[in-house]
């Protein structure tokens, strides 16, 4: 008989540990819909305040796993036994963190395949399958036949959980977004590893994000993290490796869901590439294809997926990508007609002459949620065209808006744009980010953090 989700939550609140049986039912009451959002949420926050053992961690991970259908690739034809590997990345979560959009399609433009179940936003933090949702047509719910299908035909295809691929990390997932216990490195653990063991990996390789704008915003809450994911990743038999990346600044030059498939897009046919976002993406790119052997030296592989940028092939590999999940064919010739644009976009200026020495990251995420780029209840819809671009980093010069009479070298650089539904939320969006940045004297040196600052094996 199953044990009752109200007494697995009672013994979790009350600082026991779960036995894996009791962890597999609560997991299966999950994917099946007997548990319900009320006991999710309450079992989420239990794990919050208590924590979880490290046996526990594996199991829930296992039952997580477990939920739904676990895929292999021996029937397709693909792997790493036949010189083409099923790799993939993950990161932890950030604010203008795309890298999955351009790193998907480099990798298999350079022999790999990626089969990548990613998730919606999360907290503050933005998430793949809301930016891909803003492409019209793009199913994030594809049934596994098809998944694969795509994965063997075109090298990469990019999916939601669902109700057969890691259905308990569905439901826990959006539950943890809206109810403030995404911040336990166990249920992080388990949603991010499970999902990647469904996916049947060769190889993975972690993004695990550090600073004010990261899940983990301590150097050190980051690192055990990793360490957590690195070793249940690895003791499942998924050799998997982790970078700890900095977010104390946005990784992308706008954070809002079509405006970073803009960016994606810009970023695989030769327009701006935001030098921290490609830093990134080169690393966990190069982590990625060295793993499983595809290239034998560093210099190799960023030869590769540099090339793969500048042959169009990863340009490619993104376009058919999201025509074969029900996008449009001329997504990357027409961006803009196909992502529609907000009605209303506003500069934000900075009150004085300055440089940029900081900013919260983190409150420029909640913006974007609170201009509609995010959910406030499970499953809510939100608006793809709001978010914010431009957005300047540290050491950039600003200052207030030039008047009318200025002259042209009075040029002024504004901290972003704002893009939104009405006058009224953009207002509110602009007043959030001028307070989000810290600012020192023009003549200040404020230089950036690095943004590659570990790795975990
Ligand atoms: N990404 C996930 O898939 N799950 C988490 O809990 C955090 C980031």
């Amino acid at each position: 008989m199953k044990n009752l989700p109200q007494s697995i939550i009672r013994k979790k609140r009350d600082g026991f540990e779960l036995s894996g049986d009791e962890l597999r039912d609560f997991a299966s009451g999950v994917a099946d819909g007997s548990v319900s959002e009320a006991q999710i949420a309450a079992f989420s926050m239990a794990v919050y305040f208590q924590d979880v053992s490290p046996r526990e961690r594996v199991d829930w991970t296992l039952a997580v796993r477990d939920s739904g259908k676990v895929l292999s690739w021996a029937d397709h034809g693909i792997g790493l036994d036949r010189g083409a590997p099923v790799i993939d990345k993950h990161s932890t979560g950030g604010v203008g963190d795309s890298v999955s959009l351009m790193l998907g399609p480099m990798l298999a433009a350079c022999g790999a395949h990626i089969p990548m179940i990613a998730g919606r936003g999360l907290a503050h933090t933005g998430g793949t399958i809301d930016k891909l949702e803003s492409i019209p047509g793009y199913t994030t719910g594809l049934p596994p036949a098809d998944f694969q299908r795509v994965v063997r035909e075109v090298g990469i295809a990019i999916v939601r959980q669902t109700d057969t691929l890691a259905p308990a990390d569905r439901r826990m997932y959006a539950v943890r977004d809206v109810t403030a216990t995404v911040e336990n490195r166990g249920l992080i653990t388990a949603s991010i590893v499970a999902k990647k063991l469904v996916a049947g990996l060769d190889a993975l390789v972690l993004d695990v994000k550090a600073g004010n704008g990261a899940v983990m915003q301590d150097r050190d809450d980051a690192l055990a993290l990793a360490r957590m994911m690195v070793d249940v990743g690895n003791g499942a038999g998924m050799p998997t490796i982790a970078r700890i990346t900095d977010m104390s600044e946005p990784l992308a030059f706008t954070a809002g869901n079509a405006l970073e498939v803009q960016e994606s897009i810009e970023y695989l046919t030769g327009g701006p590439q935001h030098p921290r976002l490609r830093t990134v993406i080169e690393a966990l790119g190069t982590d990625l294809l060295l793993q499983v052997g595809l290239f034998k030296t560093r210099k190799a592989a960023l030869a590769a997926l540099r090339s793969s940028i500048s042959s169009g092939a990863a340009a490619e590999r993104f376009e058919r990508m999201v025509h074969a999940m029900g996008g449009p064919s001329d997504l990357l010739n027409r961006p803009l007609v196909h992502l529609a644009p907000a009605p209303v976009v506003m500069p934000v200026y900075a009150d004085r002459v300055a440089v940029v020495s900081g900013m919260d990251v983190r409150a420029l995420g909640w913006s974007v949620v609170t201009l509609g780029g995010g959910r406030t209840s499970p499953d809510a819809p939100i608006n793809p065209a709001v978010g914010l671009s431009a957005l300047v980093q540290v050491g950039a010069e600003v200052g207030p808006q030039a008047g009318a009479d200025a002259g042209p070298s009075s040029t002024v650089q504004p901290l972003a744009f704002v893009h939104a539904s009405n006058q009224q939320s953009a207002e509110q969006a602009a007043a959030a980010v001028r307070a989000a940045y810290r600012f020192a004297d023009p003549s200040t040196q404020t230089p950036s953090a690095p943004v590659l600052i570990d790795v975990v094996h």
